[in-house]
Formats: structure tokens, C-alpha cells, sequence
């Protein structure tokens, strides 16, 4: 405990140098907000609802004009692309062979959101050598001054590529569904997390549940584990409902935050919206010490 709190005031010491470093490098076309909140969607299962949430709630932030970016770092097979029905021309991996540049790979959905496709880039960045990561890191990080959230969405699973977007965040969002599996591979992921990153704010998103009742008690017996055999804080955020115009919206390959405005999914994720802009009593994010992908590159070195 003593030295979680002797590395917090480390890293709270290090934060305001660091945020005027930071600002300085900002481009000055970039609008001047501090830097963004970094909210990172993973599971240990594959297949729980991951980019259906992060796509949609990514829609309901920037509906309030929030603005933000959605990095897809994930290669599974509903990509964020998909769900959103748009197809990207470039991804990251173009950026990092130098053929575009990051704006023009961005793409736009609204005025308050845009698109970061990963795509292979995802998985080439453990394999660039210093300079490269350190120049790509550089432009990733303009992004963290170019919005108020970056959503990102990986692929599930404790992979070396995976657990390095998870363990570079402040915050993480853990979907689950009340699949037994699905919980033990949850613990498992956040039982990476308690070894490598203890003071990540952890929270669960239970989905495809019945009732509120059956969220509270997934949620309930995943925290009893994780309280009995680890020290990380993780705590109970909302459940989403089982909900059939899911796969529909899925299937017409637009968001159901659009197809199906008024229905009993786009409540609950206006609701999820509602508690990562205003956090309950003592649920508020750890300031970011360092930027997020500063600490990104450091876990690919
Ligand atoms: N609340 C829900 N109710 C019903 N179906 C859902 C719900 N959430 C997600 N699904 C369905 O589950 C499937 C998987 O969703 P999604 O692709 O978002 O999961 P994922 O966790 O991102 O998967 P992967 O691990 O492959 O990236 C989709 O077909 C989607 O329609
Ligand atoms: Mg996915």
C-alpha cells in the first residue's frame, strides 16, 4: 500500500511538468484542450460486446459534443469500420510506413468524433524499431490534445499487444458477460492488470444480461475474487441488457445508437455516457501522469 502511494506522488509530481511539455509540442492548428481522457474497452473473452459499446458510447459522448476519438485496436472481425458502416481507405500501418500522414488517415463521423483505424498497424508496432515508435508515439500523442476522450477498442485477451493498450491505461473498461468463461477470463485480465499496472481504475461493464439483478450479481462475485486475492480496485459500472436489435444494427452495419435511437440500448448507453462525463462520488479518474502514449511506447519498447 506504502508503495502505491509513494509511486502516486511520484507520478502526480511528474504530471505538471510533464502537461507543459506536452503543450508545447501540441500543434498549434490542434485545438487547445489538456489532455484527453484515455478509456480503454478489453475483455478477456472474445465476442462479449466490446466494439458494439466502445462504437456506440464513442456516438453518445459526441452527441453531448464531447469530442472524441475512437482508436480501433482491434483486428477481430466486427471492427469498428464495420459496426459503423464506413470502410477505411488507410490505416495506421500507412502512417508508419510514411505514406500518409495521421490526419489523413483519421476519419470523420461528426463534428465531435473521429476514427483512428488501426487496422495491421496494431500489430507492427512491436516490431518497429526505436526511432520509428518514438516518431509514430509523437503523432499519436497529438491526439490526446485534439479530443476530451479517446476511446480505444482492442481485441480481447491477455496477447502481448492487448495487454500493452491496457496496461498503459489510467482507465480501463472491463466487458464481460455472465458467461462463466467469460468471468474467469475477466479475472484473468485483471489479475494482469493488478501485476502490472495496480493503479488503473478499473470498471466492469456486464453485458447481454437479463435483468439489472443478474448484472449486480456477476459484478458482485467477479469483485469478491478480486478483492480476496488481489489488491487492484475494481469496481461495478452498468450492465447492458440482452438486446436482439443489436445483431440487427450489426447486421445493417450501423451503430444502434442510430438505428434504433429510442430503444432500450442506446438508454443504457446514454446512461454508461453519462457516468464516465460525470463520475459517481468517488469513482473520479487518477490524473494522467504521462501521456498515455508515451507510456504506450514505453511497454512496446
Ligand atoms: N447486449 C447485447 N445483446 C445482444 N447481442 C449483443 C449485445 N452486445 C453485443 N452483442 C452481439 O455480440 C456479438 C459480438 O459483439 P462485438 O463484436 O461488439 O464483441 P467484441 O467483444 O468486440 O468481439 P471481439 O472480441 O471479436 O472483438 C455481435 O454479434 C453483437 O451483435
Ligand atoms: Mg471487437
Amino acid at each position: 500500500m506504502t508503495d502505491q502511494a509513494n509511486r502516486l506522488r511520484e507520478l502526480m509530481s511528474q504530471h505538471s511538468a510533464n502537461s507543459a511539455v506536452s503543450r508545447v509540442a501540441a500543434s498549434p492548428l490542434m485545438p487547445s484542450h489538456s489532455e484527453a481522457r484515455v478509456i480503454v474497452v478489453t475483455s478477456g473473452k472474445g465476442g462479449v460486446g466490446k466494439t458494439n459499446i466502445t462504437v456506440n458510447l464513442a456516438l453518445a459522448l459526441a452527441k453531448r459534443g464531447k469530442k472524441t476519438i475512437l482508436l480501433d485496436a482491434d483486428l477481430g472481425m466486427a471492427n469498428v469500420d464495420v459496426i459503423l458502416g464506413v470502410s477505411p481507405k488507410a490505416h495506421l500501418a500507412d502512417v508508419i510506413a510514411g505514406r500518409k500522414t495521421l490526419e489523413e488517415i483519421l476519419l470523420r463521423v461528426n463534428d465531435c468524433l473521429e476514427i483512428v483505424p488501426g487496422g495491421s498497424g496494431i500489430h507492427e508496432l512491436a516490431d518497429l524499431d526505436q526511432p520509428a515508435l518514438e516518431g509514430l508515439i509523437r503523432k499519436l500523442r497529438e491526439l490526446e490534445h485534439r479530443a476530451e476522450y479517446i476511446l480505444v477498442d482492442t481485441g480481447a485477451g491477455i496477447s502481448r499487444g492487448v495487454l500493452n493498450f491496457v496496461l498503459a491505461a489510467n482507465e480501463v473498461l472491463v466487458v464481460t458477460t455472465p458467461e462463466p468463461t467469460a468471468i474467469t477470463d475477466a479475472y484473468g485480465l485483471i489479475k494482469a492488470i493488478d501485476q502490472h499496472n495496480p493503479l488503473a481504475r478499473v470498471q466492469l461493464l456486464i453485458n447481454m444480461v437479463e435483468s439489472e439483478q443478474e448484472a449486480r450479481a456477476v459484478a458482485q462475485k467477479l469483485i469478491m475474487i478480486v478483492d480476496r486475492f488481489l489488491d487492484i480496485d475494481v469496481r461495478y459500472l452498468t450492465y447492458m441488457e440482452k438486446d436482439p436489435n443489436i445483431s440487427r444494427s450489426v447486421l445493417q452495419q450501423q451503430p444502434f445508437y442510430q438505428a434504433f435511437p429510442y430503444g432500450p440500448s442506446t438508454r443504457r448507453i446514454n446512461m454508461l455516457a453519462s457516468l464516465v462525463v460525470e463520475p459517481e462520488d468517488g469513482q473520479e479518474p487518477l490524473p494522467s501522469s504521462t501521456s498515455f502514449f508515451t507510456r504506450l511506447a514505453k511497454l512496446f519498447r
